[in-house]
């Protein structure tokens, strides 16, 4: 079963071709550039981008296929010739679109693509929750089934993206339930934001994974680890943020580099171990060791070797994304989460109805 996926939902406009488990092609485009002068994502302007790029971008996903005789074709080729992808859509068996959670006018552009398509090509669609993709990211082969990686369930499953911080359970193939979250910014915001306040730019995780590896101490201003206390599982980065901003203006203290090298890795630290305080606290409430993570922050090698010694402690597993495009927003995800849903039969029964969920969460 051969699933042509579609993915607008925030500042990326990505397609993929996949087989199963299996990434046949993966093409993304990023808008982070258009959007890092405003320090954060626009969303008027992501939609204009995803307007402006998805038709190459599915066209890229078509023709780049792997294994496929096309698939040497350079973007330029591409975008240059006026080829129709009719005999590409004819391997084609379903499309896989995000609905949701996302930006409304940003999700928009995937589904009227979507139906276009489907509605051109005779395709039915299989609508997919943008955060089971990243919960499935960790399951994504390449084109020659690796890493085989059999399932194991239940899981918990950890989501640490810009949008969103869930500590999910993760029971069986469509079966998922969010044991706790996020009450104010998710913790990719909270690095973005903490970039934005240190003047470091955008977008803020990578950034600031880089100065920290650089500081002596990682932990030298101590912030707060936000309702450690809490009987929930619930996490709060917003006060964080507030506790950085007096930091960083402090005047005291002269402005050096270090120092701000120094905020950066302790803020760091404090969202890592925040999440790492309350992952523990799941895995001790429900017995269940078995770690799967997935979002962009998850990018980042210090929280990846924090949650490997989770699992030492707690005598589990953690298993990341494969490979680091998988980490940050993608198509594949969508694609792999979509053969589940057609396996059990969940298409799109009334196009007209089908619209986009910006707040769509786990059922
Ligand atoms: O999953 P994603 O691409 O988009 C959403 O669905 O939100 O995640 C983007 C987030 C941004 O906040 C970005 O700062 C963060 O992931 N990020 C990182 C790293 N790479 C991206 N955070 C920490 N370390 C990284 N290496
Ligand atoms: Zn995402």
């Amino acid at each position: 079963m051969r699933i042509l996926s579609i993915e607008t939902s925030c500042d990326e406009t990505a397609a993929a071709v996949t087989e199963g488990r299996k990434v046949l092609s993966s093409s993304v485009y990023s808008q982070i550039l258009l959007h890092k002068k405003w320090g954060g994502v626009v969303p008027s302007i992501a939609k204009k981008a995803h307007q402006e790029r998805i038709d190459l971008v599915i066209k890229e996903a078509l023709v780049r296929v792997k294994n496929s005789k096309s698939e040497a074709r350079s973007t330029k080729q591409i975008k240059n010739s006026n080829f129709d992808i009719r005999a590409y859509m004819k391997n084609i068996d379903f499309i896989a679109v995000t609905y949701g959670p996302g930006l409304a006018i940003a999700l928009e552009v995937g589904i009227d693509k979507a139906k276009e398509l489907a509605k051109k090509y005779n395709k039915k669609i299989i609508p997919v929750n943008h955060m089971e993709g990243h919960i499935y990211s960790s399951f994504a082969q390449n084109s020659m089934s690796n890493p085989v990686r059999p399932f194991g369930f239940p899981y918990m499953a950890l989501l640490v993206s810009g949008g969103h911080t869930e500590i999910v359970l993760w029971e069986d193939y469509l079966k998922f339930k969010v044991l706790g979250e996020t009450v104010d910014d998710a913790a990719g915001e909270a690095l973005d934001k903490a970039s934005k306040i240190l003047g470091l730019g955008y977008p803020g995780g990578p950034v600031i994974e880089r100065i920290a590896q650089k500081v002596e101490n990682r932990d030298i201003f101590k912030f707060p680890r936000p309702m450690r206390r809490s009987n929930d599982l619930n996490l709060s980065f917003s006060g964080l943020k507030t506790s950085l901003y007096y930091l960083s203006k402090d005047s005291n203290s002269m402005f050096k580099v270090e120092k701000l090298n120094d905020l950066a890795s302790s803020f760091q630290e404090a969202v890592f171990e925040s999440i790492i305080i309350k992952l523990k606290k799941a895995i001790e409430q429900t017995g269940v060791k078995n770690i799967t993570v997935g979002g962009g922050v998850v990018a980042n090698q210090r929280f990846r070797n924090l949650l490997r010694g989770v699992a030492k402690e707690v005598n589990g597993t953690v298993v990341f994304p494969p490979y680091k495009y998988l980490c940050t927003d993608n198509a594949a995800m969508i694609g792999v989460v979509a053969h589940y849903k057609a396996q059990a039969g969940i298409f799109v029964k009334n196009m007209k109805s089908f619209e986009r969920e910006p707040r769509l969460s786990f059922i």
